[in-house]
Formats: structure tokens, sequence, C-alpha cells
């Protein structure tokens, strides 16, 4: 239902994502990979009318919705989960949910809240209280929870796990793939892959600025070792060419990274 074709997003004369393509389907988890400054934050920021310079094509049910602005976009059924939360401190925890609620009517609004403190109760308890109070965990509930209010048909999510703690991560993971089961799409991008990948149906790689491989989770698994010598958590000399689907005849990870990194350094010298 979300599918964006052949985005190009430009800071000024910094043209940050050039061929990024990816979707989202009702019920599945499509992983983000890619390294920092790959250019994920930005085609998602893009995706959600947040960044105005960009191309290419975002439709949600096969309408048109590159270029609209973020209220117009949440109300085609589209909500982001921002990098860093970015909840607001000084509100109580129900007041940054309203936030979220902001282009619906009341009604909704409450039947929203009401569905949302029941999936996260810890919200429903901490409701009168600042939010700067909650814990890392609980603030990633509460941003979750205030993308949630404009009832999306698909959400994004933009590194959900960042700066949580390793035991906390694999509940948050729980959620993401509890908010796909509820029937939403989910598009998320997560450093962890780890743990992205341990939920993920589908996977999308990025790499300076486009995205490069995509294909199951499972076939990703696979290659995860590759997925770790791209990310840098393990030393490229595992020779990630020996790795993956070059075997099965297919068009391997470590194939597809390869080129996109010769064809990224050739775009620079030009
Ligand atoms: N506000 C900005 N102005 C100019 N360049 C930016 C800005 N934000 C990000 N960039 C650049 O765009 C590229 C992609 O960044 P980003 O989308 O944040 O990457 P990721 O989320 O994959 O780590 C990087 O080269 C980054 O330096
Ligand atoms: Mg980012």
């Amino acid at each position: 239902m979300l599918e964006v074709t052949d985005l190009h997003v430009s800071y000024g004369p910094v043209h940050a994502v050039h061929g990024v393509s990816m979707s989202a389907t009702a019920g599945r988890i499509t992983l983000v990979l890619g390294a920092n400054g790959a250019g994920k934050t930005t085609s998602l920021r893009a995706i959600t009318g947040f960044l105005r310079d960009a191309k290419g094509s975002v439709t949600i049910n096969g309408k048109q919705i590159l270029g609209k602005f973020p209220h117009v976009v949440v109300k085609h059924g589209l909500s982001l989960v921002p990098e860093g939360r970015k909840i607001f401190f000084p509100l109580t925890v129900e007041e940054n949910l309203r936030v979220g609620g902001y282009t619906a009517s009341k009604a909704h609004n409450a039947q929203m809240m009401a569905k949302i403190y029941e999936l996260f109760p810890i919200l429903y308890e901490r409701r009168d209280g600042a939010a700067g109070l909650l814990s890392g965990g609980e603030q990633q509930m509460l941003a979750f929870g205030r993308a949630l209010m404009s009832d999306p048909e698909v959400i994004l999510m933009d590194e959900p796990s960042m700066g949580l703690a390793p035991s906390m991560v694999m509940r948050v993971m729980e959620q993401v793939r509890a908010i796909a089961d509820s029937g939403i799409g989910v598009l998320m991008v997560e450093q962890n892959a780890d743990a992205g990948l341990g939920i993920a149906d589908d996977v999308v790689v990025v790499s300076r600025g486009e995205s490069v491989w995509s294909g199951t989770a499972e076939v990703a698994q696979s290659d995860k070792a590759v997925v770790h010598a791209f990310l840098g958590e393990s030393a490229l000399a595992e020779t990630p060419a020996d790795i993956g689907a070059a075997d099965r005849g297919e068009t391997g990870l470590a194939e597809a990274l390869n080129a996109a990194e010769d064809d990224a350094s050739a775009d620079r010298t030009n």
C-alpha cells in the first residue's frame, strides 16, 4: 500500500538521496538497513512531507502523496515515529498523545487513546506525569502511541531502539511486531540489524543515498555476515563476496553492495 519509487532528496546543493525505492504492506515489517549517513532519515522525512525538496514517487493505495504537507500526509494514513523520539518533555504523557491526534476529531482521539492505553498500560498509569520523567523504553512507547493516534495504515519508524538498554531493545521489537500484527504496515529503519532481522518480513539496504538490495528477511538472514560487514559491525576481511546468494545463482547482497559502493565513488568524482 505504501510504494516509494526512485526517491531523490536534496538539502540545497547536497543530493543526499538519489534513487531510493521501498514499500510497506499491511501486517508486514519492512526493515531498512544502512550505514550512518546513508540517507535513511532523509528518506523517511521526505516520504512524510517534512522535507520539501524531493522528487520521485510516493503513493499510498495508488494515490500520489509526494509534495504534500505533513498534516495532509497524515490524513492519507502515514505516520512517522521520528529519530530520537522527539517527545515533548515538559508536556504530560496524555498531552503528547494529543499532539499525534491534532488532525482528528475529539471523539476519534478518545477512541484511539483508549486503544493505545490498552496496548501500553504504563502510559495510562503515567498519563498525567511529565513525559520527561519516563524511562527510555517508556518514551519509545509514547512515541509509538503518538504516531498511532492518527490511526495510520502505515507507520514509519526511525531507529526505535536507539539509546535503549539491550534488555529494552527486544521488548521494543516485540511491540513493533505487535503493531504490524494489528494490521498496520511498518517501514522501520534500525541500526541494530540483529534485532531488526528478528522481527522483519522484508529488508531494504540503503547505501550512499540509494537502495541497493531488497528481499525477504529470510534471505537477508542468510546473508547476515554481509549486512554486518556493510554496517561496519564486523571485519570486512571476512570476504563478503564468498558469503551468500552467489552460490544460489541469485544476485547476492555482497554483489549488490559492492556495485553500489563502486557507483557511489564514481558519482563523487563527477
Ligand atoms: N540538514 C541537512 N543538511 C545538509 N545535509 C544533511 C542534512 N541532514 C542530513 N544531511 C546529509 O544527508 C546524508 C544522509 O543523512 P541521513 O538521512 O541523516 O542518514 P541516515 O539516517 O541514513 O544516517 C548525510 O550525508 C548527511 O550528512
Ligand atoms: Mg538517521
